[in-house]
């Protein structure tokens, strides 16, 4: 398919001070757009300037949350070349995400070439400041303007473009997470795998009533037994005990986020035993009284590695390595961002490099 370009004629000022930049405020001057309609298929691509869309009041989306998205990013290097960290993996994951929300595929193929080619015309919005990057956000919704429930005929795919500094305000300083024993995110079933909008909404009341305590986000259970620790929602969660990295499994519930996996494969490489296994919050609480709780972490595309320092369950309150950063940590941190900002060779055959 070819990709018809609309430049714009009224491009944006850059942002004056990247240390500023926060997370996802700021956008871009184009946008990538694609259509897609039962009988044609996706069709339609092209790039245009960023800008407002419109939708009648009845899209499904709006209704039914029939709606899909990914998280990655492009970095600059200190030689000014802008790179991707395995875009391969989000675009087969937003399949997987829509074979679930019912939502038609999309070819993996294209749609890597279509995101180059978008940030190449982008490429003056990558940040240079270390630690900022531009976060890329590519989503699909259905659009039919009909309010009964099945699934959609038509959908937009649109990929929008954030120059962004780091998603928690506490930058690599350590997170306070409590444990939510009211509310749960997924069940066993559900959509808890998939990247979809639902997700998101479910996770905001249990949100609010952590920052409530100043807590930043909550760590969610099964939604079965309520034992059972299963992610945090804005990422992935790791706990090391007695020198083991142990990381929940993935039971359907869970995001498989490509920085999980990633930290995985970089802890086994440089010789650590990491076991994806269920794991029950007491078993936690019982490594942290028996003083082998050494590390916990988060780990995704917008949070990287997160360390833990305190971690709320009920009235017990667990601080973690001194509420400072721990060694794994710290070596998955320095590990990821040094292959996607170039400083470190890539050992893994991540980075996919914009021309
Ligand atoms: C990401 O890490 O890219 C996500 O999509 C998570 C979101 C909460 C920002």
């Amino acid at each position: 398919m070819e990709i018809k370009v609309v430049k714009t004629d009224s491009p944006k000022a850059k942002p004056t001070d990247e240390t500023k930049l926060g997370f996802g405020h700021v956008f871009t001057d184009h946008m990538f757009v694609m259509n897609y309609d039962t009988g044609e298929g996706w069709h339609d691509a092209r790039i245009v300037p960023y800008g407002e869309i419109s939708l009648s009041p009845a899209a499904m989306c709006l209704h039914y949350g029939q709606e899909i998205f990914e998280g990655l990013k492009a970095y600059r290097t200190a030689d000014g070349t802008v790179q991707l960290f395995r875009p391969d993996e989000n675009f087969k994951r937003m399949n997987t995400s829509a074979e679930r929300m019912v939502i038609p595929q999309i070819d993996e193929e294209f749609m890597l070439k279509a995101l180059k080619q978008l940030i190449s015309m982008e490429k003056d919005w990558v940040p240079h400041t270390d630690g900022a990057s531009l976060y890329i956000r590519p989503f699909i919704f259905a659009t039919d303007p009909y309010v009964g429930v099945r699934p959609a005929d038509h959908y937009l795919f649109i990929i929008i473009l954030s120059p962004s500094g780091a998603y928690y305000s506490t930058g690599l300083n350590p997170v306070k997470i409590y444990v939510e024993q009211n509310y749960v995110r997924a069940v066993r079933g559900g959509t808890g795998f998939a990247k979809t909008a639902a997700n998101y909404a479910i996770s905001l009341k249990g949100q609010a009533e952590a920052h409530d305590q100043d807590y930043e986000q909550v760590l969610w259970l099964d939604g079965v037994e309520q034992k059972y620790v299963e992610e945090v929602g804005s990422m992935n969660i790791f706990f090391v005990i007695d020198g083991e990295v142990i990381t929940p499994q993935l039971t359907g519930s869970v995001l498989p986020g490509i920085t999980r996996k990633s930290s995985i494969e970089i802890c086994r490489k440089r010789g650590y035993k990491v076991t994806e296994r269920r794991i029950s919050i007491q078993e936690i609480a019982d490594a942290y009284d028996a003083g082998k709780l050494d590390e916990v972490f988060g780990t995704g595309t917008a949070a990287v590695i997160s360390p833990v320092g305190h971690l709320k369950w009920g009235d017990k309150i667990m601080t973690i390595n001194d509420n400072k950063i721990g060694p794994i940590s710290q070596m998955l941190y320095d590990t990821m961002t040094g292959i996607q900002w170039g400083k470190i060779p890539d050992e893994f055959g991540w980075i996919v490099k914009i021309d």
